[in-house]
């Protein structure tokens, strides 16, 4: 039996619209909500970056998904400085093609206390993108959750393009059960 810590107030750094200066070619805009009803507008690209070979892509955070700690090849991949990062959700990665339905399993997963695995696509602050195979791991302390750590592994190419077909469904799905019936 674990429970939550409950979430700390205030609130994380919120989240700003990217701009076209920032990124590289030429961004298609998204406009995402956040589960706390925040949104912003979002630039994608297709260009990605391919996930080091080797490497490993570790942060922390606490029970709400705030970045409380991150390593070298994360602020290498997503772009962003360790200063940037730290202090804000990790939802600063959430890319537009990710269906809702991944982060909800994630998040009941790891909040019954035990851990999540899956392909994530995570948006780069140039607009760029890169796929991650991550783990993500709930931090116990006598029955309490303090709060996560995900470690990401290089994907392998055949599981990214099979992670792609079966989100592109997730979203259409997710569309069509937001859209209003006439
Ligand atoms: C330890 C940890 C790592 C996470 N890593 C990512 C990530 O790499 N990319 C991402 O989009 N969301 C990640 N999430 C999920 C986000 O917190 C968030 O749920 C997701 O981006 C969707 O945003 P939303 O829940 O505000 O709608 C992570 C959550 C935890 C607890």
């Amino acid at each position: 039996m674990t429970t939550s810590i409950p979430a700390a107030a205030p609130p994380h750094r919120p989240l700003r619209d990217m701009t076209t200066e920032e990124i590289v070619g030429t961004g298609r805009p998204h406009r995402l909500t956040y589960h706390d009803g925040t949104s912003r507008t979002v630039l994608v690209t297709d260009l990605e970056t391919s996930f080091p070979t080797g490497e490993l892509i570790v942060s922390q955070t606490d029970t709400d998904g705030v970045i409380t700690m991150c390593n070298e090849a994360f602020v290498l991949m997503s772009g962003w400085s360790r200063a940037e990062l730290l202090g804000s959700p990790h939802a600063i990665l959430r890319h537009p093609d990710m269906p809702r339905a991944a982060f909800a399993d994630l998040w009941a997963t790891v909040g019954s206390g035990r851990r999540w695995s899956g392909y994530v696509k995570n948006l780069r602050r140039d607009g760029g993108f890169y796929w991650v195979y991550a783990t993500v791991i709930p931090k116990i302390r006598a029955g309490v959750i303090l709060g996560h750590t995900s470690v990401r592994r290089q994907p392998s190419r055949r599981r990214v393009e099979a992670a792609e077909a079966l989100y592109a469904t997730m979203r259409s799905e997710e569309n069509d059960a937001s859209r209003v019936q006439p």
